[in-house]
């Protein structure tokens, strides 16, 4: 089974991300081929600063490698390096309904909260998506629930690639969606009905996965709390039961668990247990980061090894290091799209397939960033 998933290399990781996302690709590695994609493309929809979007997204390869991603086992990348993941994303806007696209709720949402420019990428956001995992004909895709809608639209579009250029094969896989349950339910610490969130949450109610020590056990012992004393979970406790739910999500158990090892404790008890468990959970993965976070050459490897990685899977070449490959997308274009063109536009095409590349891992970061209109390049300020 191949999973694939995406990862925005924009704001701070806390530790709602880190238990919903992050730890799941990490466990998923037990379960399938894990493919965990950088997806610096999809923040460039919004307004953003090219040399802050390279630091964060540095930032966060350092999170998932830190966090135990194994890029021996998985294949990790930077979607920026994999072109196929954009020329995919034009074939597939030929199958996607515009007015679906308008009236995606993020869309709305995002062109709502935009003031400066609402870009069309913002609308396509979608399709890259799609693009992402059907690229690489995934059947597992582990997000949140808020990416519900995306998947449904991709599922769409997967079966009705299929049934008009298919020829009777499924020649894309109509993926799964897997939510996760646990990371879903964890709540801001000073507001435990809204989700613990970078964008709209409070800084104290924030546990961030780089953190001190220090400073997430002053947010968890500061955490609300509700009346009453008993410690179980209740809709009428939300604060406590949150406490509940972060605990037995660190310890990898189940929330009765905690209530009945903490039936007779108090709340004070809950706070310095659930303080404690935090720290210990995300301490190591501090420390490995900071190590990881430092040497840019080494993460440049990683993602270069990765994206190499990557385009195999899109049968660019054939056999490689990591065995035999599947016929993958680049397939599509040259059955597909290509189907309708020149016999030699083909004949180019497999060509240059075959040959070396000028740029065999993509447009290598130090030239694109001398580019003077690159979105790569430093902004000059
Ligand atoms: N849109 C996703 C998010 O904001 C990120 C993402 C991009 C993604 N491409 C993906 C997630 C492909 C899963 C699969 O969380």
């Amino acid at each position: 089974m191949r999973i694939f998933s995406g990862i925005q290399p924009t704001g701070r990781k806390h530790l709602g991300n880190y238990i919903g996302a992050i730890a799941q690709y990490v466990s998923s590695q037990e379960r399938g081929e894990g493919i965990f994609c950088v997806v610096d493309l999809h923040a460039i929809t919004l307004p953003f600063d090219p040399a802050e979007l390279r630091e964060r997204s540095y930032d966060t390869i350092a999170i998932l490698l830190a966090a135990g991603l194994d890029p021996a086992r998985s294949t990790l990348f930077r979607q920026s390096d994999v072109p196929a993941h954009t020329e995919l994303t034009w074939l597939l806007s030929s199958l996607t309904e515009l007015g679906r696209l308008q009236r995606m709720h993020q869309f709305r949402d995002k062109s709502l909260a935009q003031r400066e420019l609402v870009s069309a990428a913002l609308l396509l956001y979608p399709v890259l998506q799609a693009a992402d995992v059907l690229a690489y004909r995934a059947h597992e895709v582990p997000v949140g629930e808020d990416q519900r809608e995306h998947l449904e639209l991709m599922r769409d579009v997967a079966r009705r690639f299929n049934s008009r250029y298919g020829d009777g094969e499924d020649v894309l896989v109509v993926p799964e969606h897997r939510i996760s349950q646990v990371g879903a339910r964890i709540m801001d610490l000073q507001d435990p009905t809204s989700k613990m969130s970078t964008s709209v949450g409070s800084e104290q109610g924030t546990v961030y996965v780089l953190d001190e020590p220090k400073a997430i056990e002053k947010k968890l012992k500061s955490a609300v709390t509700d009346s009453g004393s008993d410690v179980r979970r209740d809709p009428q406790k939300p604060g406590v039961s949150n406490l509940i739910e972060i605990l037995a999500a660190v310890r990898g158990v189940g929330p009765e668990a905690i209530e009945s090892e903490l039936a007779d404790a108090r709340y004070g008890e809950l706070k310095g247990a659930v303080a404690a468990a935090v720290v210990d959970y995300l301490a190591p993965v501090r420390e490995r980061y900071d190590a990881l976070r430092r040497d840019e050459r080494a993460l440049e490897a990683i993602l270069a090894a990765g994206a190499e990685r990557a385009e195999i899977r899109f049968g660019k070449r054939h056999i490689g290091r990591f065995g035999i490959v599947e016929q993958g997308p680049d397939f599509l274009l040259k059955s597909w799209c290509l189907r309708h063109g020149s016999p030699d536009g083909n004949k180019r095409h497999e060509e240059s397939q075959r040959g070396p590349k000028a740029f065999p891992h993509g447009c290598p970061r130090e030239f694109a960033a001398r580019q003077p209109n690159s979105p790569l390049a430093p902004s000059i300020n």
